[in-house]
């Protein structure tokens, strides 16, 4: 595969796991995972992630996921780029895989006393990344090792936080974030 084919398959393939957390902070709020609860005076995950968040996020990425299944055919007619499509256990495992990075790193980062909404680059950027891969491998280990191939993978650490930086500069700029990260 070409350096185009590479960059646009971890695009495609990346887009289920985008989708949930940009959902989650518009859909999100209200009662946290964690109930409130603490460990060593800091709370578990913090208010910033919440039951709605990741339940909305989740199924925004599966409809994505499900969309995107049924354009393939004509994407791949019309890029040139012969994209994969997406069995049901990758359309479940890369938003959930998305969210749950986010969850455990919020997780991290209470752990070693960040405040909800402090900056912890590369973590905020790729939390979602490794754990859509990470669960990917797991619901659906022979597709993961078809798609992710190595460069595929290189090229998702790469545009994922270009990607993130941009949409959350945004996101802040019309007040859907307190904070541009
Ligand atoms: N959000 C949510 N539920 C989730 C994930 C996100 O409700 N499962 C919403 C919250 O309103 C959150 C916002 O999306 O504040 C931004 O998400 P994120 O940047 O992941 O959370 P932070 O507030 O920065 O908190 P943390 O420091 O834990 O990452
Ligand atoms: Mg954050």
């Amino acid at each position: 595969m070409d350096a185009v084919g590479i960059v646009v398959t971890a695009i495609w393939a990346m887009v289920p796991a985008y989708i949930p957390n940009n959902v989650a902070v518009v859909a999100g709020g209200g009662r946290p995972i964690d109930g409130g609860r603490t460990v060593a005076g800091r709370r578990v995950l913090g208010d910033g992630k919440t039951w709605r968040g990741a339940f909305t996020g989740f199924v925004a990425g599966v409809v994505v996921a499900l969309g995107f299944d049924r354009i393939e055919a004509a994407l791949d007619t019309v890029v040139g780029v012969d994209v994969p499509g997406f069995p049901v256990a990758v359309v479940i495992g890369l938003p959930a895989g998305a969210m749950l990075g986010d969850i455990l790193a919020s997780g991290v980062k209470r752990r070693v006393g960040e405040a909800r909404g402090a900056r912890v680059p590369v973590l905020d950027q790729l939390d979602f990344v490794v754990g859509a891969l990470c669960l990917t491998w797991v619901t659906a280990p022979m597709w993961a090792g078809m798609v992710f191939t190595a460069w595929v993978v290189v090229a998702v650490l790469v545009v994922t936080p270009l990607l993130h930086v941009g949409t959350n500069a945004v996101a802040y700029a019309v007040g859907l974030k307190d904070v541009p990260w």
